[in-house]
C-alpha cells in the first residue's frame, strides 16, 4: 500500500501542491482527476520521488521513501512502477527488448530476463507481438508494454500519469481492463492520474479531486456517485445525449440509483403526466453492485411544475442544477 501524508511542493514561492494526504490499498484503485495545472503531474513525480518533496511524507509498505538517501532511494524505487501518457518506449528496440531494461539495469542473467520478458508480455496480452517495433504497435499496446516494463521489477505500487489519455475508446477499454486485471491478480495498489471523467467511471475504486494543488473532494466512487450532494458524484455521472430535443420541450437529467426504479419508468411517468415523454439519451452502469445512471428526457414545459415529483415517485431524481448547468431548457 501506499500512503501520502501532508505531501508539500513548491518550486520557490509557488505551492504546487498543499498539504496532500491519501492512502491506497494494495489491490485498489485510486483516481485522481483535476484540471490542467492542478497539479496531478507533479504529484506522481512526488510520489516516485523524481522530484523531493518540499514536506510530508510518503511511505509505501510501511517505509517512508522521503527519508531515504539516494542509493537507498534507488532501491526502494522499485517498489513503484510508472506508466506514462506516451509510454516512452524506445523506438529502436522492439516490444521485449523495452520490457527488458529495467532487467538490464538491474544485472539479471540473459536468461532469467527472456523468461521474465516472456511472463510479461503474457501478462498483458502480447505474446505475438514480442518483436514488434513501438512504430507497429497501436496506441493501446504501446501502452501495455509500457505497463509491462512498469511491471518488470514486481512492484507493489503502480504510478500512472494519463496513460490512457489520447488513446480511442477500445484502446482506453483495453488498458483500463489490464489495469484492473492487475490490480486484482497481483493485489497491486494503483494510482490512477487522469483528466478523463468517464475513464474514472470505469477504473476507480476511490476517486479524489485536485484542483490548484488540494484535494477538493474524495471518496469511494459508489460513495459520490449516490451522494446527490456531491459536486464530484455529478460530475462523474454517465451521461450521453443523443436525440433531439422537440421544441416546446424542457429537458430534463434524470439520474438514478435506486435498485427501485421500474424498468418502465418511462411508460409510467407519461401515464402520469398525461403527455409524451421523449427518451434523448440515457446511460447506465453498473458500480459497486448499484445501477447507477442518467437518462436526459424531454417533456413538454407547461408540465415542469409537475415532473420533480413524479419522478419521484418511482425513485428517480432531477436536480436543478443539472438542470440550469449542461442543459437548460429548450426554447
Ligand atoms: N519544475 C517546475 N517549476 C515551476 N513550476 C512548475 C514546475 N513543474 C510544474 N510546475 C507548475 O506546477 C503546476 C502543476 O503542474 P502539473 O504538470 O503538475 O499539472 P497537471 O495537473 O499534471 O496538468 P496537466 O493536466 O496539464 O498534465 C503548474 O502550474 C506548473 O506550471
Ligand atoms: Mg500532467
Amino acid at each position: 500500500m501506499i500512503e501520502v501524508n501532508d505531501l508539500t511542493k513548491a518550486y520557490g514561492d509557488t505551492v504546487v501542491l498543499d498539504g496532500l494526504n491519501f492512502a491506497v490499498d494494495s489491490g485498489e484503485i485510486f483516481a485522481v482527476v483535476g484540471p490542467s495545472g492542478a497539479g496531478k503531474s507533479t504529484l506522481a513525480q512526488c510520489i516516485n520521488l523524481l522530484e523531493r518533496p518540499t514536506s510530508g511524507s510518503v511511505v509505501v509498505n510501511g517505509e517512508d521513501l522521503t527519508r531515504l538517501s539516494y542509493k537507498q532511494l534507488r532501491v526502494a524505487r522499485r517498489r513503484i512502477g510508472t506508466v506514462f501518457q506516451s509510454s516512452s518506449l524506445l523506438s529502436r528496440r522492439t516490444a521485449a527488448e523495452n520490457i527488458a531494461l529495467p532487467l538490464e539495469y538491474l544485472g539479471v542473467t540473459k536468461g532469467e530476463a527472456e523468461r521474465r520478458v516472456r511472463e510479461l508480455l503474457d501478462r498483458v496480452g502480447l505474446t505475438d507481438r514480442a518483436n514488434a517495433y513501438p512504430f507497429q504497435l497501436s496506441g493501446g499496446q504501446r501502452q501495455r508494454v509500457g505497463i509491462a516494463r512498469a511491471l518488470a521489477l514486481r512492484p507493489s505500487v503502480l504510478l500512472s500519469d494519463e496513460a490512457t489519455s489520447g488513446l480511442d475508446p477500445q484502446s482506453t477499454s483495453s488498458v483500463v481492463a489490464l489495469l484492473r486485471e492487475l490490480r486484482d491478480d497481483l493485489n497491486l495498489a494503483i494510482v490512477f492520474i487522469t483528466h478523463e471523467m468517464n475513464t474514472v467511471l470505469e477504473i476507480a475504486d476511490s476517486v479524489a479531486r485536485l484542483d490548484r494543488g488540494s484535494i477538493v473532494e474524495s471518496g469511494r466512487l459508489v460513495d459520490l456517485l449516490t451522494d446527490h450532494a456531491s459536486a464530484l458524484g455529478r460530475d462523474l455521472q454517465p451521461r450521453r445525449l443523443d436525440g433531439d430535443a422537440k421544441s416546446g420541450d424542457a429537458v430534463w437529467v434524470v439520474t438514478y440509483d435506486s435498485p427501485d426504479v421500474p424498468a418502465d419508468w418511462i411508460g409510467r411517468v407519461a401515464a402520469d403526466l398525461g403527455a409524451p415523454v421523449s427518451l434523448l439519451g440515457a446511460s447506465v452502469q453498473v458500480v459497486g453492485g448499484v445501477s447507477i445512471g442518467s437518462a436526459t428526457i424531454g417533456v413538454a414545459k407547461d408540465l415542469s411544475a409537475h415532473v420533480p415529483a413524479t419522478l419521484a415517485r418511482y425513485g428517480l431524481q432531477t436536480s436543478s442544477q443539472h438542470d440550469a448547468r449542461t442543459l437548460g431548457v429548450v426554447a
